[in-house]
């Protein structure tokens, strides 16, 4: 990842618990607060809820949502991660009773594939009180730190999912902070890809507020996926993506999958947003209508035909939902279509959208049509938010959409479109482009029937006509240039409005730069860690030219979007972190170390220093410091012995012999002059020691007794020296240390006293690191 701007990320709110009640206010929030008198009679009237199902509706909206949360699903070891969330912790829970009470066992949201996302009703008091929910607990926390693990809202699970991501696709997230379904849809690409490769297509994830992108960058950043970019523009005008840095004949590249998951009044939120109850009036919802509409017509402008959109909010209200919708299919004349998504959701409960819906003035009375709206209204509120005629909504089958309501599977509540491209808007530039060549292919076939040229002036005729015959397939679409098509022709009435230029002012990020395979820097890598011709330089980025401290890994598609648009796009964050600078004397010929947030993508490529590690090894190497060599087992050190010192990949790979965890296992690390060590942080080493079948308490026991130990022995060490400084002896603190150590200690007193000698972990590992790694 890129650098990060100091000083601008916030929180919001972000819990770091898993107890139930994310809300800004609490579980303790007065019952009473909840309740809005005019949030009921709107939503009485619009007879979303059916009347039988109002109190239950409304009874629900007040309590406090479950806990949902994914098992992150494109990494190998989301399967073993399942089986043993189940096996080791919800077994545990099964008989748990709080107070008399058996807990509700844990749910799996039967909708989401491959039993990876989770509902669970903890409460503080649940989880302080019983042993084997406590241990659930900071098992989830560990893994949501380590990005295992998405603490998620089940609702916010579905526009991803209904999107049918492929790993080619070229995919827009337009609203994307704080980018919990840009990570769904990172995860999507990379699952359809198969193992060992990169997907070809990529995510870009925009939002227009600049500190929200940086909030976002942490998000994207835990997946650790090269095809994706953090970008920084308005949605209502996102600007196209150029395909060639040509600017006499600029191309440009439409999306195969846009999400407009657009800002909203956010009223489906109520049970955990509790402030919502308070501030809501019924023209919260139409005073959205018109910028959601904006970034929905953007987002459907930029989708290439044949592509998916699919629109959300986190609010029931029709104004922000079916009305937003309707207008677009109206003003689309045919080009978009609602998709049934229904079949790709199992066993989720909904309600069809609604073709009819009613307005209401902020005092809450009713209007019925355009025509009453009060005059003080009409500048207000879009005439868009009422419902569509009849014979309007016959065409547009809104019932295609869907809305989910809290009390259908205790859930916030949450609106889900998923529109189709079937052809280009009207008005638009692919349109009008995709119009005057086809006009000039059949001008040109007649003039050619006519005249029948030679053999040589037709040579002649086809080279002049090169742009249009190309414009006048497919590539039309690719060709079309946001000012070309206005200096030929002035929009006419009913036409998209030409979108606004954007503006880079302000915009303050270090460059993208991309190594060359000439840059003296690389040689050095490429030959230490084995990384083969064919490993493209051209995709390792940094920021700046000074030392090259950091380099990051982008797939080519992002490689290709970047030199394409460098003046165009405000780009954020985008790259895993690759290479680290950490020279070492030991190590004169590389000054680089391989990161662990890359090591996973980089192994396959690592021919040289790899060593493949049994179970029992790879436990000892991430638990603990700096083990010496001699403690792993004889295979290991022979391949280490093999080696010289330097950054290394270590690799659990399973066996006949050791089956168990079912998935590779990789970090980065040391190797030393007589001890190895893992470069690893804390909870990517927590994940992989829990996958190696160590329990997550009784490691940090042991941490915490072992640096309590480190303690204890530096203050009695303390004491010792300064009674032996007052008696004149210095023999006998060491015969202690050896009393205490036994044999192994004293070797490892030798040893380490040696290694002393060579400053290994702080000169020869980046020193910054090891002490953010160490733990
Ligand atoms: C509902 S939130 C998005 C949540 C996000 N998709 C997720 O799942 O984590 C809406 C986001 O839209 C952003 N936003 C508001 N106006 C926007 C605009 N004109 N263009 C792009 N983003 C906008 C807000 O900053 C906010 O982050």
């Amino acid at each position: 990842m890129g650098r990060k701007k100091r000083g601008t990320v916030r929180s919001y709110g972000k819990e770091k618990n898993f107890n139930r009640g994310g809300g800004k206010v609490g579980e303790g929030y007065d019952l009473a607060m909840r309740d809005n008198e005019l949030f009921a009679k709107y939503y009485k009237g619009q007879g979303i809820v059916p009347e039988d199902e109002w109190e239950e509706f409304y009874a629900t909206l007040k309590k406090t949502l479950p806990v949902t949360f994914r098992i992150t699903g494109y990494k190998s070891q989301s399967e073993e991660l399942l089986s043993m969330i189940k096996g080791k912790y919800f077994s545990n829970m099964l008989d748990v009773q709080v107070d008399g009470e058996t807990i509700a066992p844990p749910k799996c949201l039967s909708w989401y594939p491959k039993e990876l996302a989770w509902q669970l009703d903890l409460t503080r008091k649940i989880v302080r009180s019983s042993e084997p929910l406590s241990r659930l607990h900071d098992f989830l926390i560990a893994e949501t730190e380590c990005g295992a693990i998405s603490r998620q809202e089940a609702v916010s699970m579905i526009p991803p999912l209904v999107m049918d991501i492929k790993s080619h696709h070229k995919i827009l997230d337009m609203c994307a902070s704080p980018g919990s379904k840009t990570a769904q849809l990172i995860e999507y690409m990379h699952s359809d890809c198969p193992q060992g490769e990169l997907p070809s297509g990529y995510v870009i994830a925009n939002d227009t507020d600049n500190k929200r992108c940086y909030l976002m960058v942490h998000q994207v950043k835990r997946l650790q996926s090269p095809c994706c970019m953090v970008v920084n523009h308005d949605g209502t005008v996102f600007p196209k993506i150029r395909t060639n840095a040509d600017e006499h004949n600029p191309q440009f590249q439409l999306f195969d999958r846009v999400l407009c998951d657009v800002p909203c009044s956010g009223d489906g939120t109520m049970r955990k947003n509790f402030d919502v109850w308070s501030k809501w009036h019924p023209l919260q919802g139409a005073n959205m209508h018109g910028l959601q509409l904006k970034i929905l017509r953007r987002g459907c402008q930029i989708l290439a035909v044949g592509g998916r959109l699919v629109y959300s909010t986190c609010s029931l209200n029709p104004a922000e939902d079916e009305a937003v919708i309707a207008e677009m299919l109206r003003s689309s004349q045919g080009a978009m279509e609602l998709v049934d998504i229904q079949d790709m959701l199992p066993g989720l409960k909904f309600t069809k959208g609604v073709s009819s819906w009613r307005v209401m003035t902020k005092a809450g009375e009713w209007i019925e049509s355009a025509e009453e709206l009060p005059p003080a209204m009409k500048t207000q509120v879009k005439l868009t938010i009422f419902p569509p005629t009849p014979e309007e909504a016959e065409k547009f089958h809104l019932d295609k959409c869907i809305r989910i309501l809290p009390h259908q599977q205790n859930t916030g509540g949450f609106f889900v479109a998923a529109l189709q491209k079937v052809r280009h808007l009207p008005g638009s530039r692919e349109a009008r482009l995709e119009a005057e060549a086809t006009a000039k292919a059949a001008e040109a076939a007649s003039t050619a029937e006519e005249q029948a040229p030679t053999e040589s002036e037709q040579t002649v005729k086809s080279s002049e006509s090169v742009p249009e015959t190309e414009t006048a397939q497919s590539a039309a679409v690719e060709e079309a240039t946001e000012t070309g098509g206005d200096k030929r022709k002035a929009p006419q009435s009913g036409e998209e409005p030409k979108p606004k230029k954007q503006r880079m002012y302000g915009y303050k990020e270090d460059p993208f730069l991309f190594m060359t395979a000439e840059d003296p820097v690389w040689p050095p890598i490429r030959d230490f860690f084995g990384l083969g011709e064919d490993f493209p330089a051209s995709l390792i980025l940094y920021r700046s030219e000074q030392g090259k401290r950091s380099l990051y890994y982008v797939s080519q598609a992002i490689r290709d979007i970047v030199r394409c648009n460098e003046n165009r796009i405000r780009f954020i964050n985008m790259g895993v972190k690759t290479f680290s600078r950490s020279p070492s004397p030991l190590v004169p010929e590389c000054d680089f170390r391989i990161t662990q947030e890359c090591v996973a993508t980089l192994q396959p490529h690592v021919t040289k220093r790899l060593v493949t590690v049994n179970k029992s090894d790879a436990i000892i190497i991430t638990s603990q410091e700096n083990p010496f060599t001699f403690k792993l087992s004889d295979d290991t050190q022979e391949q280490l012995k093999k080696m010289s010192p330097g950054s290394t990949v270590f690799m659990f790979s399973p066996s006949e012999k050791e089956p168990s965890p079912k998935c590779e296992i990789v970090f980065c690390g040391w190797r030393g002059k007589a001890s190895v060590r893992c470069f690893g942080s804390r909870c990517d080493r927590a994940h992989a020691l829990m996958l190696l079948g160590e329990d997550l308490k009784e490691i940090n026991k042991r941490v915490a007794a072992e640096k309590q130990a480190k303690l204890e022995a530096k203050k009695s060490a303390e004491q010792e020296d300064s009674a032996l400084a007052k008696e004149g002896d210095d023999d006998g603190g060491a015969e202690e240390a050896d009393d205490v150590k036994g044999e192994e200690g004293e070797k490892d007193n030798q040893l380490k006293e040696e290694e002393a000698k060579v400053p290994e972990d702080s000169s020869e590992g980046p020193p910054e690191d090891a002490k953010e790694d160490a733990s």
